[in-house]
């Protein structure tokens, strides 16, 4: 199985002949679609080079609190900007600095200033391994928090055999993603995902547009990416940052833009939501210089846009879990469910626009899904996170 682990890997490095495997190990994060930033202990380069990892990570390798050049490599920053710290491989020496908190390189700097998930993978020959102060050591960064993988058993650099082997790469990843991600069906499933609203032009300066800010189709993206999907963002114009690893975003402005966009990628999809606010209705022309003031009243001839839903509706490969969302004022779940019938969906999700903090803009909201069973789910008032979880829970129910 494909183990898709969209995650900021920060990965230190510490000085044991186990380094060597380092490299692998970035190869197999990064197969998986992670980010990978590398810090190296000093004595560690004597067993890796630099040039190695950050050719496979495609990050610079940072090592010292300050860099040669005199820049501060901040570990603060490093610390929050990783989703989980994994020390592979973990030396003796680096081990009793962690437990002891001493405070002298950039790895163990960052390792006190994270908040993330943190493991270890110690590598160090049979004796080390075996001594009462490594035991000493990894007890107390388990007492913390701190989770372990391996070592394994087998031959050693020394020619030694016993416990004390750095895990494999792909035992790593394996233990990473089946503590973070775990078994989500959406793991290596194709997600489509459309956010935001659209413009339509009025002319080189005027749209019309809606209060779409995008927040719920973004949660959407950042979830599913956590649970391993592959996910294609289309979004409508938003200040959003892409959120999180694993997302290829694709921007585009008209509703004819999002058609073309979303339809390209509906077919490899196996699960397409489609949150987006698309206008309805478009200026049959956009003029192509600005409209001038008069005094008279303006009219402005729409044309209606393509339904993309109903689109994906017709056109929906087999196997595919289709969602769409509704937002209604009058008969809220009949007109619902006559969409999900009439766009051949699979879930639909109501929003409400009654409720306080639901709906345009906010960072919650309250929906109520309605699968093709009928079944109509009414959720509270929630965060937009939440709600995608709901969604998602819901969706993996179908895969
Ligand atoms: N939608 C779409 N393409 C459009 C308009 C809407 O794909 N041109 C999608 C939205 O992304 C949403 C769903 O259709 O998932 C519902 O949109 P909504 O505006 O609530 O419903 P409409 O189908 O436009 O119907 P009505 O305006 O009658 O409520």
């Amino acid at each position: 199985m494909e183990r898709r682990l969209n995650r900021k890997v920060l990965l230190g490095v510490s000085g044991s002949i186990a380094a060597y495997k380092a490299a692998a190990l970035v190869r197999e994060l990064v197969k998986a679609g992670a980010e990978v930033q590398v810090v190296l202990t000093r004595a560690a380069h004597d067993f890796v080079t630099p040039l190695t990892l950050s050719t496979l990570s495609g990050r610079p390798v940072l090592t010292d609190l300050v860099a040669g050049d005199g820049t501060w490599n901040d570990h603060v920053h490093l610390a929050r900007w990783a989703d989980v710290l994994l020390i592979a491989p973990l030396s003796a020496n680096t081990l009793s600095k962690l437990a002891n908190g001493q405070c002298d390189n950039l790895l163990i700097a960052t390792y006190l200033s994270a908040t993330c998930p943190v493991y270890v993978a110690p590598a160090m020959d049979l004796e080390m391994f075996r001594d009462a102060s490594t035991h000493a050591n990894l007890d107390r960064l388990k007492e913390r928090g701190v989770r372990q993988i391996g070592p394994d058993s087998g031959e050693l650099a020394s020619g030694l055999s016993g416990e004390g082997r750095m895990s494999e790469p792909e035992v790593i990843v394996a233990r990473l993603h089946a503590d973070l991600v775990g078994g989500s069906k959406l793991n290596g499933k194709r997600l489509l995902v459309s956010a935001g609203g659209t413009q339509e032009a009025i002319d080189p300066v005027r749209y019309i547009g809606n209060r779409s800010s995008g927040k719920m189709g973004f949660a959407i993206a950042e979830e599913a990416a956590l649970r391993g999907a592959v996910v294609e963002l289309v979004t409508g114009p938003t200040a959003l940052a892409t959120p999180g690893t694993g997302i290829h975003r694709t921007d585009v402005v008209s509703a004819a833009q999002m058609a073309e966009a979303c339809k390209s990628a509906a077919g490899n999809s196996d699960v397409v939501i489609m949150s987006a606010a698309v206008a309805d209705y478009r200026p049959a022309v956009a003029a192509t210089g600005k409209i001038k003031k008069k005094d008279a009243a303006l009219n402005i001839d729409l044309e209606p846009t393509e339904d993309i839903l109903a689109w994906m509706g017709a056109h929906k490969p087999a196997g595919q879990v289709l969602v769409g969302f509704a937002l209604e004022t009058d008969d809220a779940v009949a007109n619902a469910q006559g969409k999900l019938e009439r766009k051949k969906l699979d879930l639909i999700v109501l929003n409400s626009l009654q409720d306080a903090g639901a709906g345009f803009g906010h960072d919650t909201n309250k929906v109520t899904l309605i699968g093709r069973d009928t079944k109509v789910l009414a959720l509270p008032l929630l965060s937009k996170a939440e709600v995608a979880r709901a969604i998602l829970d819901h969706v993996e129910t179908l895969l």
